[in-house]
């Protein structure tokens, strides 16, 4: 058999998935899983830094499972698990965190920035929120992993925390690097003609991939237009740009040549190119959204999905664990 990369990446169970995590995201889990021995992490340890009320868990946490497996991620080819469910993780975060220092932890950019926003629960967990993302990843001694630049730094960490490690008890983990395929790097515009989709702004400049097929269209038909380009061939402002670009990642080709010749030659009538953009984005998330939904209503394929990765992580975790404990002197007999 030939060895295969290790992925690996975690998910935060922060809810309702937009268009924006699909092209950002989980379309390089669905790729990725074909190519590589990959683990995919519900990360519920990881929210309780910021999130100690639990009530939403696990709500949040089917949602999340749910909507990544009917975008394709493929539970029989890749690992999907939750974290708190492979208790070496927790093992793997002791020994990590003697090799990271209070004061690099201090100067992360996520931990200052959730300290500034939250001043009255600054826990040593938020602080070290770094090292038991380290352990996800190192728990699989995995090398790639598929995330966006805001967690460049966290990797960062966890290459310095493998070469403590390798250098004091052994060589046991590869250093893990960010992994994106290049069309990964595809904008997903909002809405409203301002900066990407997003969870946290404008929930009506987002296209949620639990949208109904009304708010969908009802969303698209909302986007920024004005009287259209009066000189041809014009360049486009940015929020028509966008609107184009949306087109790009669900119309067939036609109708984007279509929309661009009209356009330039300042014909475009841009009620029928948001018409035509609603209509392909309801084609596009509707079947996503009915997969989700009946996996939603149907627990024991979840729990299955599970208890499955939790198996599948909980064997590689094992196989690492025991290095660890060797390399580190931890045996006795
Ligand atoms: N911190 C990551 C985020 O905010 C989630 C995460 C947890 C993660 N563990 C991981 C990502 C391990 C990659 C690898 O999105």
């Amino acid at each position: 058999m030939i060895d295969k990369k290790i992925v690996m990446s975690g998910i935060r169970p922060t809810g309702f998935l937009h268009l924006g995590n699909y092209f950002g995201a989980i379309r390089n889990y669905v790729k990725l899983q074909n190519e590589f021995e990959c683990y995919f992490m519900v990360a519920d340890l990881h929210s309780l830094t910021t999130h100690p009320d639990t009530k939403e868990l696990k709500g949040n946490v089917h949602r999340v499972l749910a909507e990544n497996i009917a975008c394709g991620l493929d539970p029989e080819k890749a690992a999907f698990y939750c974290q708190s469910h492979v208790y070496e993780t927790g093992e793997l975060y002791l020994y990590l965190n003697m090799l990271a220092y209070k004061g690099e932890l201090e100067k992360t950019v996520t931990f200052k920035e959730k300290a500034r926003l939250s001043p009255d629960n600054i826990n040593a967990g938020l602080l070290t929120y770094p090292v038991l993302q380290a352990a996800d990843i190192l728990l699989h001694r995995a090398t790639y992993v598929p995330v966006g630049k805001d967690q460049e730094q966290h990797l960062e960490m966890a290459r310095t925390y493998v070469n403590r490690f390798n250098h004091r008890y052994g060589e046991v983990f590869p250093e893990p690097v960010a992994f994106n395929y290049n069309l990964d790097l595809i904008k997903v515009p909002s809405l409203d003609g301002t900066g990407k989709m997003s969870k946290s702004e404008n929930q009506m400049a987002t296209l949620y991939l639990a949208d109904d097929d009304d708010t969908i269209r009802k969303k698209v038909m909302k986007a920024k237009t004005d009287a259209g380009p009066t000189e041809k061939n014009s360049e486009k402002p940015d929020y028509i740009a966008n609107i184009f670009q949306l087109m790009k990642l669900v119309s067939i080709e036609e109708v984007i040549a279509k929309f661009e010749h009209d356009f330039n030659e300042c014909t475009i009538r841009y009620g029928d190119m948001k018409k035509q953009l609603a209509e392909d984005m309801v084609q596009f998330i509707s079947p996503i959204r009915q997969k989700a939904s009946d996996m939603l209503n149907n627990p024991s394929y979840l729990q299955e999905v599970m208890e499955k990765g939790a198996e599948k992580a909980r064997k590689s975790a094992a196989a690492t664990m025991s290095l660890v404990r060797e390399s580190m002197g931890l045996k006795y007999f």
